[in-house]
């Protein structure tokens, strides 16, 4: 009797030991039950205002991470330089936004498995003198360059161009406010992802998109390193959602392929 006692004591304790470690390695969210995602919406086709409701590849494929977690996906559009700061500040669970790994934002962040592709393009006015990615390079080259401000864009651009002396970098909220400084022949192009890209001059006439591009990068989800087991947990749903097929009809859905 004694014995068992002591026995049902000790598996007492390994219990009470187990729920706590689970707990203490346990994924957690900022508001109980709720994902709470930071975007900046003006990227269309993975994040867009569409009325009153912010839709596109990220919006649907965060709602899909969050069905498979059981929790209720909340998404608040903020500045793109305000994403990681709100991750790594705890004011959001994560930051998904057509976010490109860099190793710069890796010492701030940990990124999921990547989901997407992306690659910086070259937008210009039909007939302008920059016709591929090298003239921008020439010896003597001073071109007016647009980008979405702290975006991978603005990061190569200053860094390969303007700190070299061969650009003049203007750096916009939002990649559409680039492409209309574009229109109005302010600057001589714009640096930014090939499918919000597609987008914009699909809203205008008169530009184009040049055919080499600037730079390949991988789009993934942004978590506070405070928090890796939800890191893990996205994850995994991510896995299940891409095996499944669930995440290329989101992406069919909005990107035509041709
Ligand atoms: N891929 C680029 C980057 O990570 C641009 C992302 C911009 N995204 C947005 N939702 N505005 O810097």
């Amino acid at each position: 009797m004694k014995k068992l006692t002591r026995v049902l004591m000790l598996i007492l304790a390994i219990t009470v030991l187990l729920g706590a470690c689970s707990r203490k390695s346990g994924a957690f969210t900022v508001e109980e039950g709720v994902l709470t995602m930071v975007t900046n919406a003006e990227f269309p086709p993975y994040e867009f205002w569409d009325d009153s409701k912010i839709v596109g590849i990220d919006a649907e494929i965060a709602a899909a991470i969050a069905e498979n977690l059981g929790l209720t996906l909340r998404i608040d559009d903020i500045a793109f330089d305000a994403i990681i700061p709100s991750v790594t500040g705890g004011r959001a669970d994560m930051g998904m936004a057509g976010m490109t790994v860099t190793d710069e934002r890796k010492k701030n962040v940990n990124f999921s498995e990547s989901y997407a592709k992306g690659v910086q393009v070259i937008i210009v006015r039909d007939g302008s003198v920059i016709t591929s990615n090298e003239d921008l390079f020439a010896e003597g080259a001073n071109f007016n360059i647009g980008v979405q401000e702290s975006t991978t864009g603005d990061l190569y651009a200053t860094e390969e161009l303007a700190d070299e002396g061969l650009a003049t970098m203007f750096r916009y909220r939002r990649g559409v406010d680039a492409v209309q400084d574009l229109v109005n022949g302010r600057i001589d192009c714009v640096i930014i992802d090939n499918e919000p890209a597609k987008a914009f001059v699909a809203m205008y006439s008169g530009l184009k998109i040049l055919e080499t591009a600037y730079a390949e990068e991988d789009y993934a989800i942004a978590f506070s390193k405070k928090n890796p087991a939800l890191r893990d947990a996205v994850n995994k749903a991510l896995a299940e959602l891409i095996a499944d097929g669930t995440v290329q009809s989101i992406i069919d859905k909005y990107i035509n392929i041709d």
